[in-house]
């Protein structure tokens, strides 16, 4: 961990008032975060200069972004922008992951990866993924563009998919659970006739690009990890227009595609839970 950011957890203490509800928590068996995944202030400002450098970059691509651009465009436009900001683009090289920007079209569920030989047609959903470090902190956040004329139910997946984002945030608060988040979005998607997507899910951000807790996007009420003021985390639901089931590309090891070649759509946001219930950090 960079010293600038280390030094702020010895410098900004949990206040005493989180920390006992924790360990009153810890005694009746429920799953209390580490101690590092509850961000102090100066952490999270510095999450937040992230979150603006990333939601401008969202921005520049929702500007330029049009029918016969290729992917590859969209990543040159996220990389340029990101390096004029001085800060650096996550994704490039993360695992091996090759370019800097995810780009997921229409039965792409996620990790779409960039090509000059991969056009945006008339009618097109697609989900741009951006993940943007500075000064150390993490913040990761995308949107579904439409591209052209979108078919009605494109249109209705695509807004659907940023109410269930909407809910999981609402369902996001103080002593709530992560469980909690997962009910709240699987029920809302579940009650349109949509699959959601198990196999991945929100994360801790900020430090690094995937803390802990997983975010599921499907489960049960009250299970999994107490939300506790300071966690910072991204809510990304993957919904499915038909099944929830998954296929992964056997060729690049990446790109993950609904099985039953149906559309998939996502949204993304990195929030904080605040005392009264979460804040977003990529507006
Ligand atoms: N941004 C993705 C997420 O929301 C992760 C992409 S990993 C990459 O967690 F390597 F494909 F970039
Ligand atoms: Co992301
Ligand atoms: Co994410």
């Amino acid at each position: 961990m960079l010293e600038h950011i280390k030094k702020i957890f010895e410098e900004e203490p949990i206040p005493t008032s989180v920390k006992e509800k924790m360990e009153e928590l810890k005694r009746q068996g429920k799953e209390v975060p580490d101690d590092e995944l509850i961000k102090r202030p100066s952490h999270i400002e510095g999450i937040r200069q992230a979150g603006f450098i990333n939601t401008a970059v969202l921005d520049e691509v929702g500007k330029q972004i049009h029918v016969g651009m290729s992917t590859q465009e969209i990543d040159d436009i996220v990389s340029s922008f990101t390096k004029n900001a001085n800060a650096i683009c996550a994704p490039l090289h993360y695992e091996g992951y090759p370019k800097s920007v995810c780009t997921s079209i229409n039965q792409e569920v996620c990790h779409g990866i960039p090509s000059r030989f991969k056009k945006l047609h008339d009618g097109d959903i697609v989900n741009v993924d951006c993940t943007t470090i500075y000064n150390g902190y993490y913040a990761d956040a995308s949107r579904m563009f439409m591209v052209g004329n979108v078919s009605e139910s494109r249109r209705k997946l695509v807004e659907e998919t940023k109410k269930c984002l909407e809910i999981g945030m609402k369902a996001a608060k103080p002593w709530a659970t992560v469980g909690d988040i997962g009910y709240a979005i699987s029920e809302y998607a579940h009650s349109k006739g949509y699959g959601v997507v198990r196999e991945l899910g929100g994360h801790g951000v900020g430090i690094d690009f995937h803390e802990d807790p997983f975010v599921s996007h499907i489960a049960k009420k009250n299970t999994g990890m107490v939300l506790v003021p300071g966690m910072v985390l991204t809510i990304e639901p993957m919904i499915n227009a038909g099944k929830a089931g998954v296929l992964l590309d056997a060729y690049n090891d990446w790109t993950v595609y609904t099985v039953d070649g149906k559309d998939s759509a996502q949204w993304e946001h990195t929030i904080v839970i605040t005392d009264t219930g979460c804040e977003v950090l990529t507006y």
